[in-house]
C-alpha cells in the first residue's frame, strides 16, 4: 500500500516509470515462442533464428516518450542475411516508428546499422552506419532518447543520429501516439547483406542475438515526465555534437538526405534544420 502511494506521488510530480531488465514482467513473446530463450530469471534473453522460424518480442506497455538503453550482442560468426531489429512503433497506418536494424554479414565483414524514423506514416528516412567495434564480441548499449523536442539514437553514449521537432516547418513529429518496444531476429536474405547477394547459410543455424541490462525511463500517456532532465533536453551539448560529427564523417555509409534521386531539388526540411 505504501508503495502504491509512493508511486502515485512520483507520477504526480512528474517522474517517469523505471523499467529494468526483467523479461518476465516487461515483455511478451510476439512470435517464435520456442525460439526465445529466457535466462538468469529474466535478466538476459536471446532471440534465435533457424530454418523453421525466427523470433520476436514486445514490451507489455506502451510509452509516450522514453529514454531506453538496451545492451545487445549481435549474432556472431557468419550472420549474413540475418536482421536483428530493435525499434519503437505505434499502431495503424499513420504510425510513428524509431528504428534500429542490424544487418548481418559474413565472418569478418562489417555489420550495417540501419536506422529509420517514421512520423505519422511517413518514413523513407534511412541512415546507415558501420560500427567502430565488433558488435558480436560483446554487449553494447543501443539507446533511444525520445522527448517532445528531439529524438537521439546513440551507441555506447555516442549520438549517431538526431531528429528534431520542427513541426513549425510542417514536418510531423512523433508525439501523439504511444509506442511499443519491439525486438526481433528474422530472415532478411532477400535484401540485408550486399543488397541480397549473400543469403543465410542455414547450416550455421541457430543464429542467436543476446540481450541484457535493459534500462529504461518511460512515460505513459497518463504520466507526466516533466521532472526528468532527459525529458526537457532540447539539443546536444558541444561534446555530443563533436561525437555525432565524428560518427557521420567516419562511419556513415548512407544518408537519405544526400539521395539526389529522391530529392533532386532540395532535401527534406529536417535535413537542413
Ligand atoms: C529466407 O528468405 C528467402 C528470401 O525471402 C527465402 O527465399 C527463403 O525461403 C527463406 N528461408 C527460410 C528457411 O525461411
Ligand atoms: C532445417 O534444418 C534442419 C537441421 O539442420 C535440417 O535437418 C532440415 O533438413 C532443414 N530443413 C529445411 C527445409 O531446409
Ligand atoms: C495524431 O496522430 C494521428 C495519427 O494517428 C494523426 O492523424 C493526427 O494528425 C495527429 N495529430 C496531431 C495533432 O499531431
Ligand atoms: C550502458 O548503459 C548502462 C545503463 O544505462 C550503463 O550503466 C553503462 O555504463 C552503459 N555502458 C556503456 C558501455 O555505455
Ligand atoms: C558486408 O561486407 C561487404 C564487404 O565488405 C560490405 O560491402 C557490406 O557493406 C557489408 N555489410 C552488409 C550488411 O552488407
Amino acid at each position: 500500500m505504501a508503495l502504491l502511494f509512493l508511486c502515485l506521488f512520483l507520477i504526480h510530480i512528474g517522474f517517469s516509470h523505471h523499467v529494468s531488465a526483467d523479461f518476465n514482467s516487461d515483455f511478451d513473446i510476439m512470435w517464435g515462442n520456442d525460439h526465445v530463450r529466457i535466462l538468469d530469471n529474466g535478466q538476459q534473453w536471446q532471440l534465435t533464428l533457424d530454418n523453421s522460424s525466427g523470433s520476436g518480442i514486445q514490451s507489455k506497455s506502451e510509452y509516450l516518450f522514453a529514454k531506453i538503453d538496451m545492451q545487445i550482442k549481435l549474432v556472431p560468426g557468419n550472420s549474413a542475411g540475418t536482421v536483428t531489429g530493435y525499434y519503437l512503433s505505434s499502431q495503424g497506418d499513420k504510425h510513428d516508428e524509431i528504428d534500429f536494424e542490424f544487418l548481418g554479414n559474413l565472418s569478418g565483414d562489417p555489420y550495417i546499422m540501419h536506422t529509420n524514423l517514421f512520423s505519422q506514416g511517413k518514413g523513407n528516412r534511412e541512415q546507415q552506419f558501420y560500427l567502430w567495434f565488433d558488435p558480436t564480441a560483446d554487449f553494447h548499449n543501443y539507446s533511444v532518447l525520445w522527448n517532445p523536442q528531439l529524438i537521439v539514437f546513440s551507441v555506447d553514449g555516442t549520438p549517431v543520429r538526431v531528429f528534431k521537432n520542427i513541426e513549425n516547418l510542417g514536418v510531423a513529429y512523433p508525439k501523439n501516439q504511444s509506442m511499443t518496444l519491439y525486438s526481433s531476429l528474422w530472415n532478411g536474405s532477400d535484401w540485408a547483406t550486399r543488397g541480397g547477394a549473400v543469403k543465410i547459410d542455414w547450416s550455421k543455424a541457430p543464429f542467436v542475438a543476446s540481450y541484457q541490462n535493459l534500462n529504461a525511463q518511460v512515460c505513459t500517456s497518463s504520466s507526466d515526465c516533466s521532472a526528468n532532465s532527459w525529458y526537457s533536453k532540447a539539443a546536444l551539448d558541444s561534446s555530443e555534437q563533436q561525437k555525432l560529427q565524428w560518427v557521420r564523417k567516419k562511419y556513415m555509409i548512407y544518408d537519405y538526405c544526400s539521395n539526389t534521386k529522391w530529392f533532386p531539388l532540395a532535401p527534406p526540411a529536417e535535413c537542413t534544420h
